[in-house]
């Protein structure tokens, strides 16, 4: 989900940083937990992680969002979570001695979904995987609010200039995933992303610390994303070209840019819509047969497909990803539906995870850059491997180049 307002303050950076300095010394791992698109009956509209928080932890289905960057919990208490299924699971604050308020009335985040958290930033112990994270900082909203289904904790993966408290005068909190390099639990804040797919053989993965190579086939490609003063702080690349190939052999060139003018686009995980152009929405409309519904039997793959041709900035490679027509859809009362929707604004066009499940994705935010392979949807077992830091660390765990 894209984050796009925020007025908070932040106060509990100094509290981490002594917590960190505590354990740096100890050796880095790889965390590697597992991804469902499955929650309260709906299948393919969005990615959850279990982490829990509190001690005793309490298991939480977090919405992995590589959109925004803050972990937010539902509160018990959140009215939209008194009722029935109203949210999957919520945070009893009164259940966790060490929960500790930094920032009441602090969080205030809106998501261009229009969903809506709003509450505490706190600081208490998280679990993720095997490890935990002692007084990381959370948001702990007492009012949710979302329009499109089931609510849920959010598990912000982006740069911390993306956080709820990001103003102009105040420092950045650190997120999650800079709390567990600065505990010394990984190496750097790197992920690769594995997003399962409809009928698939294995449920989806995120690595922290590392990837998982049985997760991707062909070439990894790296990219840059986009640099201001020398400061990565988008998850972003430029869409060249898309390309359909149609059953019958024949093709159709549906965005073509010249290099100057390529769309940026948002890689977020945590939105589930293609968001293109009028135009090009309007093609895709006709070759998937006009219409948006389509019962999901006949949603198969291997008849039309199509191929993204994506660049980064300040370097001249690309990577090319093909996207089944059958990943755009997604089971919706009783008929699958297209994720490809409408963005007047025809600015920055964003990829979400319908799109973004063809591949397997790495983000390295230390070095600014996305790397993307073709997914291994055959892939029935795994191998995570360490991602040291630094500019070759991914190269080497691959052992071979990454085509940069
Ligand atoms: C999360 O935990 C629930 C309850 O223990 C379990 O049913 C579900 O499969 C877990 N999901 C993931 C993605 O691990
Ligand atoms: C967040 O920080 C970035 C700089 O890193 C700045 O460009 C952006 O405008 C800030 N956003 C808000 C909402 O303050």
């Amino acid at each position: 989900m894209q984050f796009f307002t925020a007025f908070v303050l932040c106060v509990s950076v100094l509290l981490l940083h002594i917590e960190v300095a505590a354990v740096a010394a100890t050796g880095t791992q790889v965390i590697e937990i597992a991804l469902t698109d499955t929650l309260g009956g709906e299948v393919g509209w969005a990615y959850y992680a279990n982490i829990s928080v509190g001690t005793p932890g309490q298991v939480q289905s977090a919405l992995v969002d590589t959109g925004s960057s803050d972990t937010i919990f539902p509160d018990s208490t959140a009215t939209a979570c008194r009722t029935k299924g109203g949210c999957a699971t919520t945070f009893v604050i009164e259940e966790s001695p060490d929960y500790k308020v930094v920032i009441p009335g602090g969080l205030s985040v809106g998501y261009t979904d229009h969903s809506k958290m709003e509450g505490d930033y706190s600081l208490d112990r998280v679990h993720i995987g095997d490890i935990s994270i002692t007084n990381a900082r959370i948001g702990v909203a007492k009012v949710v609010e979302d329009p499109t289904g089931i609510k849920t904790a959010i598990l912000g993966l982006g740069y911390p200039s993306n956080e709820g408290q990001n103003t102009s005068d105040q420092p950045y909190c650190s997120t999650l995933l800079q709390a567990l390099v600065e505990s010394g639990e990984i190496e750097s804040r790197l992920y690769g992303i594995y997003l399962s797919q409809r009928d698939h053989v294995q449920d989806g993965s995120i690595t922290f610390g590392g990837i998982d190579t049985e997760k991707f086939k062909g070439p990894l490609t790296t990219l840059n994303c986009p640099r201001d003063n020398g400061i990565t702080t988008k998850l972003e690349l430029k869409l060249d070209n898309v390309k359909a190939y149609l059953q019958d052999g024949s093709s159709q060139e549906l965005i073509r840019s010249a290099s100057d003018e390529s769309h940026s686009v948002d890689m977020d995980a945590g939105a589930s819509a293609w968001r293109v152009s009028e135009p090009v929405y309007r093609k895709i409309l006709m070759l998937a047969g006009g219409n948006d519904q389509r019962p999901c039997k006949e949603v198969v793959r291997g008849a039309t497909y199509f191929q993204l041709t994506f660049s980064g900035y300040g370097s001249t490679n690309t990577a090319t990803l093909n996207v089944d027509m059958a990943d755009l859809f997604s089971p919706y009362a009783g008929t699958c539906q297209l994720a490809v929707t409408v963005d007047s604004s025809g600015e920055t066009l964003g990829v979400g995870h319908h799109v973004m499940r063809a591949g397997y994705w790495v983000f390295d935010l230390d070095n600014g850059q996305i790397s993307v392979a073709q997914a291994n949807l055959e892939a029935s077992s795994s191998n995570v491997v360490k991602v040291q830091k630094g500019a070759g660390g991914l190269s080497k765990a691959i052992g071979r180049k990454t085509e940069v």
